[in-house]
């Protein structure tokens, strides 16, 4: 019996894996389809990353990370943003977290908050800026939020909802100064 919870970077043999997780967290219509989850993990880059959790050889969590242009990030002009945050971002690359989701029976685990370290480590390791901000677009009623807090991330009031999910909700978009968050935040051992 494998005891702990591993966390690695995703192949293609996860798909099934992953979609179960992806099933069990997702609303029907906010779901990303299997073709498409696919075609991004055979296509994993330094741009794009995906992670899992492996419990008992089983998937049981997954997470995704990529590093954008700012102005594709934030889907859309970026001067709202900068003027609340007070960074510069024109012209800027950025670490996003994309997914994340657990099998429900595991959740309160610290298995979500593991996937979201990984993908944190991944962005620092791979945003090349020497400013490393990361954003994330979260359900309002999923339990990124929860996370969100735990992280330091920053609630980015100023930035117009464009995103609808299939229970009428807009996303919420967070921030967080990787270069302010400390590097030790980062140093719990991960299996990767
Ligand atoms: C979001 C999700 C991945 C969290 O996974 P998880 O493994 O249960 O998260 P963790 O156990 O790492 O929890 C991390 C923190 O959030 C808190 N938390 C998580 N879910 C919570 C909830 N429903 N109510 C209160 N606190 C919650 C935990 O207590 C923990 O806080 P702490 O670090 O201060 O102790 C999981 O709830 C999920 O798959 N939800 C459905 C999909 C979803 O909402 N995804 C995010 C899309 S934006």
């Amino acid at each position: 019996m494998q005891e702990e919870i591993i966390i690695r970077k995703a192949e293609s043999g996860d798909l099934d894996g992953i979609m179960r997780v992806e099933e069990e967290s997702f609303l029907p219509g906010d779901r990303y389809p299997r073709r498409y989850i696919s075609d991004e993990i055979k296509n994993q880059d330094s741009q794009r990353q995906y992670f899992v959790a492996e419990y008992n050889r089983r998937i049981v969590g997954y997470s995704a990370a990529g590093i954008q242009e700012s102005g594709t990030a934030l889907m859309g002009p970026v001067s709202d943003v900068e003027k609340e945050l007070g960074i510069h971002l024109e012209a800027t690359r950025v670490g996003v977290l994309i997914s994340l989701g657990v099998i429900k029976e595991e959740r309160r685990k610290n298995i979500g908050g593991m996937l979201t370290q990984a993908r944190l480590r991944w962005i620092e390791n791979n945003l090349e800026d020497d400013k490393k901000y990361v954003f994330a677009h979260a359900w309002p009623n999923g339990g990124f939020n929860y996370l969100a807090k735990s992280f330091g991330f920053r609630r980015v009031m100023n930035w117009d909802n464009r995103e609808a999910y299939s229970d009428d909700s807009h996303a919420i978009l967070y921030f967080l100064d990787l270069n302010l968050q400390g590097k030790n935040d980062l140093q719990t051992v991960i299996i990767l």
